[in-house]
């Protein structure tokens, strides 16, 4: 069975005032496997991150169906949702959304106190991640404190805490200089390698080129895809390289 399974997902947002109309998705469909990790790529306003909060269910479709382990996210109920997204999902937002009032180890805990967990059993799970991440020293500090690059790494963090099956993450290189960047998508690849699925969605060529499939989106649709197969990461850089290209002529924006 697919972890995910999304079918002909559409997206129409009806603006407050004029109801004019935009179509964030079109048509979006296709299924990632258990243990894949998978790089969604596309124009800014392609959609990208509305299909992610579809996936999160922070969304509905204007119509379609998102399958998560088979269970058909329509058909969830809300008070059982963000019991439901805490078990399965780690979600990396594009804006970090991290809470100003509290401090980012306070920030990275709270998924793990809303899931009623001790506080000794919080700490052994954060000090790995926060090692890993590089923002032990800053684990006191408040996120108007600290730079962009840091709050990124804060909001990994607490996506990764309660080591998700599936981790959706928006972006979560695009703060980062080359180096924090590297030291992430080595960190992914691990996380990976160990069994969690991540999709990650991502402007960047050189992150996309460490994932094991590339997914191209446009106009709404999944335009392209590319497999690894046995290819290395230079050879996906090239590929993606090409396929970006493709992507950007005759494109409407
Ligand atoms: N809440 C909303 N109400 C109305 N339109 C919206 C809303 N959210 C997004 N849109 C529109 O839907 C389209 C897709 O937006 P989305 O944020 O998904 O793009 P994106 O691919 O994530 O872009 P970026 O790379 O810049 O983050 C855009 O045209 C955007 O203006
Ligand atoms: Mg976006």
């Amino acid at each position: 069975m697919s972890l995910l399974d999304v079918k002909n997902v559409k997206k129409i947002y009806t603006t407050r005032f004029g109801g004019s109309q935009v179509q964030a998705l079109a048509d979006v469909t296709f299924s990632v496997e258990p243990r894949e990790y998978v790089a969604i790529m596309g124009e800014s306003g392609s959609g990208k991150t509305t299909l992610l909060n579809i996936l999160a269910s922070l969304d509905k479709p204007t119509s379609g169906r998102v399958l998560l382990k088979g269970r058909d996210l329509s058909t969830i109920k809300d008070r059982e949702m963000a019991a439901f997204r805490r078990q399965n999902l780690g979600f990396v937002f594009q804006d970090f959304n991290l809470l100003d009032t509290f401090s980012l180890e306070d920030n990275i805990y709270l998924p793990l106190v809303l899931a009623g967990k001790k506080y000794e059993e919080m700490k052994q799970c954060l000090n790995p991640i926060a090692q890993q991440l590089g923002i032990t020293d800053l684990l006191k500090k408040f996120p108007y404190e600290v730079s962009g690059g840091q709050k990124q790494r804060a909001a990994v963090a607490r996506a990764l805490i309660t080591k998700p099956q599936l981790i959706l993450a928006d972006e979560p290189t695009g703060a980062l200089d080359s180096r924090a960047s590297d030291d992430l998508m080595n960190l992914f690849n691990t996380i990976n390698q160990n069994g969690q699925t991540i999709l990650m969605v991502t402007h960047s060529v050189k992150a996309a080129s460490s994932a094991n499939r590339v997914m191209f989106i446009k106009d709404g649709q999944v335009f392209h895809q590319i497999y690894r197969g046995n290819q290395t990461n230079e050879e996906m850089y090239q590929k993606i390289s090409a396929a970006l290209a493709v992507l950007s002529t005759g494109g409407e924006q």
